[in-house]
């Protein structure tokens, strides 16, 4: 979860956020593993992967992580309320995973960190959330994640609906949090 790596030393793709998980603390990924060890066994059979050239060559994943891998914070966080939004958004929630651009080789484009992206589904593109881009309120952000409405009564689509299905789970504290981090986003440059 926090290196990408497997128990027999292979790499892991980053389609499995591990490069988010990164930032993850050690508690946490416990008790994930605590929870998911009570998930009823399954017999389907697992399937191979379905990934392009050159990352289906996982030898040269062992580079991209040189290049990308980091658990360093991208933004900053001068209060506790910041710091908590910015570990749900940058590491569990692994909103940055959508919401920024890659660079050519698949790494995310750190100058465009949570400034939308093309839609890696094929389809439209993935709205950016920094300010000058989404002018909505902190309580705004809250409500979204917690209802799915737009300040007009739109509702959140495509794969934000499933996003919102779980932060809907939160305590609204975290919603809160996570409102803060998005609004204290700086305008793109
Ligand atoms: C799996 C991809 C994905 C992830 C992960 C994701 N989002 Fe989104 N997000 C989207 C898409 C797609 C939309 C556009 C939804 C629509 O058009 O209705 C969106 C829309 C939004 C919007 C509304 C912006 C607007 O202008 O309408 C907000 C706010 C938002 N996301 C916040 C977050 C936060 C916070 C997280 C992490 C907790 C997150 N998203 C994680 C795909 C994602």
């Amino acid at each position: 979860m926090l290196e990408g790596t497997s128990p027999e030393g292979a790499h892991y793709y980053p389609a499995f956020p591990w490069t988010t998980y990164a930032r993850m603390r050690d508690a946490d990924v416990a008790d994930l593993w605590t929870f998911m060890a009570t998930l009823p066994p399954q017999d389907r059979a697992d399937v191979p992967h379905e990934v392009g050239f050159p990352f289906n060559i996982r030898a040269s994943l062992g580079g991209w992580k040189l290049l990308f891998a980091d658990d360093d914070w991208v933004m900053p966080a001068d209060t506790p309320e910041l710091e908590r939004g910015r570990y749900l958004v940058e590491a569990l929630g692994h909103c940055a995973e959508c919401h920024t651009p890659r660079n050519a080789l698949g790494g995310p484009d750190k100058t465009l960190w949570m400034a939308g992206a093309p839609n890696p589904a094929g389809e439209g593109k993935i709205p950016g959330l920094r300010q000058g881009q989404l002018d909505w309120s902190a309580e705004d952000i809250a409500y979204y994640l917690e209802s799915g409405f737009t300040p007009d009564f739109d509702s959140a689509g495509g794969q934000m609906a499933e996003v919102v299905e779980n932060m809907s789970k939160l305590a609204p504290e975290d919603r809160a949090a996570i409102a803060a981090y998005v609004k204290a986003l700086p305008p793109v440059q």
